[in-house]
């Protein structure tokens, strides 16, 4: 089979495509059929977002806590721990993948075992940056962020618990796919120094608008004094209304760099966040916009000056 349509190709292509169909109804405001459009916006729209709209006391049922988004990063945390183990024993150790993890990656490839024998560079240094990323939002979670009483869907729960699952697995799977080159050592490039560098400027990005929006909720002693949604501004809030969702995307195009922007099956995992995020954006910036009058005009949703 052509590495290009492997199964975990097809996947991130289809959840991309989901969330771009979703985008373009939302953003084009096309109407779906009266039912379908009230499951729609269930389903689009979590936390703030999902304040204002109408729902049926049927859809309030499958409503989870926002604060539990934390979960989703716990699960990533010690997934993608274990595989990253898996990988160093592999490396250090010359002790071969488990037979579990070697099937969940011919299911997903279809290439056999001799495709993770020698693990590339590029692949460690993804999962390492995986999970510093989960393990960052862990913490955010925990200790910086102040969740209000919003809520999100338990399909999108479900959706986040398994997305760090597939990410985990997508990583090793880029492996099959990147050219041997020697030794670890011989294979350090720049790609990994500039890709490692962008993740690390687009994660404090993201950590401090973060703090910015968990600043508007204390005072000057750090005393919680309101859970209400304030209008951001300062910082990179000041050319988009989503600062921390750009700085997800560009944490995404950083791993890619680090495995030499050769990746298709990375490219196709930075495409759904592209759709995911701006999706996300542009929910939030339209709710911004519909709530403060002096919503500043000139401030996109997502990208500076462009959307
Ligand atoms: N890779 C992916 O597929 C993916 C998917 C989703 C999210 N993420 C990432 O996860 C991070 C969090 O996402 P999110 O959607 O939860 O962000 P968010 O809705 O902006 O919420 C982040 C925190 O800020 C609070 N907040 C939001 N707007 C506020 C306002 N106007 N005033 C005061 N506080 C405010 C939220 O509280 P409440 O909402 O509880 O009020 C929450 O504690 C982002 O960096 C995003 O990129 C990634």
């Amino acid at each position: 089979m052509p590495d290009s349509i492997a199964i975990v190709n097809i996947i991130w292509f289809l959840l991309a495509l989901c969330f771009l169909v979703a985008f373009c109804l939302f953003k084009f405001s096309l109407k779906l059929p009266h039912r379908l459009e009230h499951v729609f916006q269930d389903l689009i729209r979590y936390g703030k977002t999902k304040e204002h709209i109408k729902r049926s006391n049927w859809q309030l049922v499958f409503d989870i806590s926002k604060r539990c988004f934390y979960h989703f990063y716990a699960v990533s945390v010690m997934w993608n721990g274990l595989l990253l183990l898996f990988s160093l024993c592999s490396v250090v150790m010359n002790q071969a993948l488990p037979d579990w993890l070697i099937n969940a990656l011919w299911c997903l490839t279809g290439r056999s075992r001799a495709a993770w024998n020698e693990l590339h560079l590029s692949i460690l240094l993804l999962q390492v940056l995986l999970w510093v990323h989960s393990l960052r939002r862990l913490l955010e979670c925990l200790f910086v962020s102040i969740f209000s009483n919003g809520v999100i869907h338990v399909v999108q729960y479900a959706f986040g618990l398994g997305y760090y699952i597939l990410l985990g697995l997508t990583v090793l799977c880029i492996n099959s796919s990147l050219p041997q080159s020697g030794s670890l050592v011989n294979q350090l490039a720049w790609h990994h120094v500039i890709g490692t560098l962008l993740f690390i400027w687009a994660s404090l990005l993201q950590n401090r608008s973060l703090s910015m929006l968990a600043k508007m909720r204390t005072d000057s002693s750090g005393k919680v004094e309101t859970l209400a949604h304030k209008m951001p501004c300062g910082g990179w809030f000041e050319l988009v209304s989503c600062p921390h969702y750009l700085a997800e995307l560009l944490i995404y195009v950083a791993m890619s760099v680090c495995c030499g922007c050769s990746s298709l099956t990375w490219w196709l995992v930075v495409l759904y966040v592209l759709c995911n995020q701006a999706l996300a954006a542009q929910l939030c910036h339209d709710y911004y916009r519909s709530k403060f009058e002096t919503y500043p005009t000139q401030r996109k949703a997502f990208i500076p000056f462009v959307l």
